[in-house]
């Protein structure tokens, strides 16, 4: 019989011909239900899994034969990884291949959310603007400015570089030693800093952090309070790093001016107070949503769990304690 691999939702490309030999189920469009979910992995060697989907203990205690999750994503929040190691299960991401699509779209939003370009469309789409206006729509200055970077992995480095272009300060906190990064950092002119020196001091704070126990509403009240009025918070992390209810406070006291946001706690729900907003740009997570982006990270998926079916180590493995 030939082993099952499951993808939990419709992939927009066809990885068969890299998956090979094996019984591919995914759904013809959207993505499985839970129970559906429960019910095909339980003979399944490989899971595709979504963000959305929690893979935790309940799901792999459903699937005793399997061998490999492959995560379509970089960040595996969603992933119990304690529960997959103790089952001698791999779990892999989708590192590198989404890096410059995310950066672009961490610009698109800072551009966006500081130029007001979304409030502008809505103007001219109401048939409510009346012409140009010196006074009208008045945005801040990119170009200038000082970006605040939360996590200076892949993504926030690819920030830094693209705000270099625009003449920005780039200062940064980070959990993980610069290492081989230091060069490039130092190069860019970016400066470590501590986060209440990055809070009070940034035009744009902008969050570029895995989402975890300490990064939890790493922007709660107290971040906000110490952030300038006239700064701007971007996320295209996790939804999870920002405390939503303080931060639509935030808006609406105008404790800050203007937030750009891609990620949600509970997508794809929004927060009431975020959607009232005029000063908010919200996306319906995108930030790796190109077509090359999204293509590779469907081979690396695919790849990965070939390589975990052949006997081999994947390169995106995040728990290299299956191997030993
Ligand atoms: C998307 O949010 C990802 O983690 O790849």
């Amino acid at each position: 019989m030939r082993p099952i691999v499951v993808s939990s939702a419709a992939l927009p490309f066809d990885i068969t011909p890299i998956l090979g030999d094996v019984t591919y189920v995914a759904p013809a469009r959207g993505e499985l239900g839970r129970a559906e979910l429960m019910d095909v992995i339980a003979g399944a060697v490989g899971l595709i899994s979504l963000l959305t989907v929690a893979v935790d203990e309940e799901l792999l205690a459903a699937a005793p034969g399997l061998r490999v999750v492959a995560n379509f994503a970089v960040g595996f929040d969603n992933v119990s990884l304690a529960a997959a190691t103790r089952r001698g299960i791999a779990v892999t991401n989708t590192p590198d291949v989404l890096t410059e699509a995310t950066a672009d779209f961490t610009f698109a939003l800072i551009l966006g959310t500081a130029r007001r370009l979304v409030e502008g469309d809505r103007l001219v789409r109401s048939g409510g603007w009346t012409g140009w206006e010196p006074g009208l729509m008045l945005g801040a200055d990119v170009a200038g400015a000082t970006l605040g970077i939360i996590g200076m992995g892949r993504i926030g480095r690819a920030v830094a570089r693209r705000a270099r272009g625009f003449d920005m300060n780039v200062i940064y906190t980070s959990r993980s030693r610069p290492g081989d990064a230091a060069a490039t950092l130092a190069e860019l002119g970016a400066r470590a800093v501590p986060l209440a020196e990055l809070l009070a001091s940034s035009d744009v704070v902008s969050l570029h952090c895995p989402l975890t126990p300490d990064t939890r509403h790493v922007i709660d009240a107290t971040a906000l309070a110490a952030m300038k009025n006239s700064a701007i918070l971007i996320n295209t992390a996790r939804g999870a790093c920002v405390d939503e209810d303080a931060l639509a406070q935030a808006l609406l006291r105008g404790d800050i001016a203007g937030a750009g946001l891609d990620v949600f706690t509970d997508e794809p729900a929004v927060h009431p107070g975020l959607l009232a907003c005029e000063r908010v740009v919200l996306a319906p997570h995108l930030g790796s949503a190109t077509t090359t982006a999204r293509r590779r990270m469907a081979e690396i998926c695919a790849h990965a769990v070939r390589a975990v079916l052949d006997g081999r180590r994947p390169p995106t493995l995040i728990n290299p304690e299956v191997c030993s």
